[in-house]
């Protein structure tokens, strides 16, 4: 557990006192955390495992039934979704790779989750475009390229039904979009984005300080 926190304000110690007192991921969970690390620095695109926590909390409190991810990775996010949804939730996962995404599978299995999921490989606005039902979900999470966000979230806003969330990771891009000094093209995508949500009619958003950033926007 815990080790260089990505919750980046935080201090090592502070971070593993905070997962020992409420949202330390289960064996699976902690496994498939050990896993993704082994594949070295790319490693950093999990999310931190009290976002998985909270994130798992939401679903569970929204009484979210249907919910779609976009970046999936090794699937932990998916994991924690998929386990707040609890029985008969649906979870479609968008992702390019079928390398990464596999890596999750069995971890999903292990976890009883697995035919919770729907793992679609293709790129996520493609997928994002091909669902019809409108308003037919309660919860989504994008965490994939930069460059899409804004794209994502206009077409998850026809997705998610009125009082549904839409979460949004790396909002803070490691404090990279506060410094004007900084103005290289992801964390202008990042402030573009912060800046499209804010000023959304449709969105009540939060951004919160937890792990990379975390924004949650309340549909309207
Ligand atoms: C930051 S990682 C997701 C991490 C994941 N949520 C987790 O907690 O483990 C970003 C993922 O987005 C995927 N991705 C990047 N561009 C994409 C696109 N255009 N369509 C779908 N997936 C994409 C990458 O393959 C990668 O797995």
């Amino acid at each position: 557990m815990g080790s260089e926190p990505k919750s980046f304000q935080l201090s090592e110690s502070i971070h593993r006192y905070l997962l020992e007192n409420g949202g330390a991921p289960d064996s699976v969970g902690q496994a498939l955390i050990e896993r993704t690390r082994e594949l070295g620095r790319i490693s950093i695109m999990q999310i931190a495992p009290e976002q998985g926590a909270f994130i798992s909390l939401l679903a569970s409190a929204i009484g979210a039934r249907r919910a779609i991810e976009v970046g999936t990775f090794t699937g932990f996010s998916a994991l924690c979704i998929a386990r707040g949804m609890g029985e008969g939730g649906e979870l479609i996962c968008c992702d390019t790779s079928e390398e990464w995404t596999s890596l999750g599978r069995p971890f999903w299995e292990e976890a009883g989750v697995a035919d919770r999921i729907d793992l679609r490989i293709a790129p996520a606005i493609e997928t994002l475009r091909s669902i019809e039902e409108d308003a037919g979900f309660d919860l989504a999470f994008i965490d994939a390229d930069k460059s899409s966000y804004i794209a994502y979230a206009e077409e998850l806003l026809r997705l998610i039904r009125p009082g549904g969330l839409i979460l949004v990771d790396n909002v803070l891009w490691f404090g990279a979009v506060a410094d004007p000094e900084i103005n290289d093209e992801r964390t202008l995508q990042i402030r573009a984005f912060n800046e499209w949500a804010t000023a959304h009619p449709r969105c009540q958003n939060v951004m919160l300080p937890i792990g990379d950033g975390l924004t949650l926007i309340r549909v309207l």
